[in-house]
């Protein structure tokens, strides 16, 4: 397979949105008008339902690690690379949403996990100890996205940091109205309920 279709295969598989596709299942009303209105699992968390939160979350992450793994297996090394970066851009620009997807992160984890599991582990790790302290979901994926480039770059895996730096750029961007909240102290702490 080419790696043009294997990008292809990453974009249309991460741009399945789970979060909506779970909370619609459960009659939990729509993502969009809740919370934050972000499709991912930090959101399904405020309709007060955490296994659907956490189902988001590891499909979500999920469908990065699927693309990758399956590219390494059929395909060359580049094509995991390209098809984790595709299945992140799917999550955040899905064609069945007219392009308004989430914000990439728990898709970023996934790819840099199946890419490179010390980098992916370590981004992780970044997220889950900020957030243990801060309690603040956003900053925490802003502090895992800007480090994973540096840690894969110290690595020397320069693929894996060039790729990590454009998530983690689009994540940033994402973040816009989160980080607004950030410097205006009022983003909200991890899974405060919210109608
Ligand atoms: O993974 C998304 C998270 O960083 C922020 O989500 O819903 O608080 O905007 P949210």
């Amino acid at each position: 397979m080419s790696l043009i279709l294997w990008a292809v295969f990453g974009y249309l598989l991460g741009a399945v949105p789970f979060g909506l596709v779970i909370t619609r299942a459960l009659g939990l009303g729509d993502l969009r008008q809740i919370g934050s209105g972000n499709i991912g699992a930090t959101n399904v968390l405020r309709t007060g339902n955490k296994p659907a939160a956490l189902a988001t979350l590891l499909l979500d992450s999920g469908k990065g690690a699927i693309a990758v793994l399956l590219a390494h297996h059929f395909g060359v090394e580049a094509a995991g690379v390209l098809a984790g970066g595709a299945a992140f851009l799917g999550h955040c620009f899905p064609i069945w949403l007219g392009f308004r997807g989430g914000k990439g992160v728990a898709t970023f984890l996934g790819t840099l996990i199946a890419l490179h599991w010390p980098i992916g582990l370590t981004a992780c790790a970044i997220w889950a100890l900020s957030a243990l302290v801060s309690r603040i979901s956003s900053l925490s994926a802003l502090l895992a996205a800007a480090l994973a480039p540096v840690f894969a770059w110290a690595l020397g895996r320069a693929d894996i940091a060039m790729v990590a730096a454009f998530m983690a750029v689009l994540i940033f961007i994402r973040h816009h109205a989160n980080i607004t909240r950030l410097l205006n102290g009022t983003e909200p702490r991890i899974g405060r309920k919210q109608a």
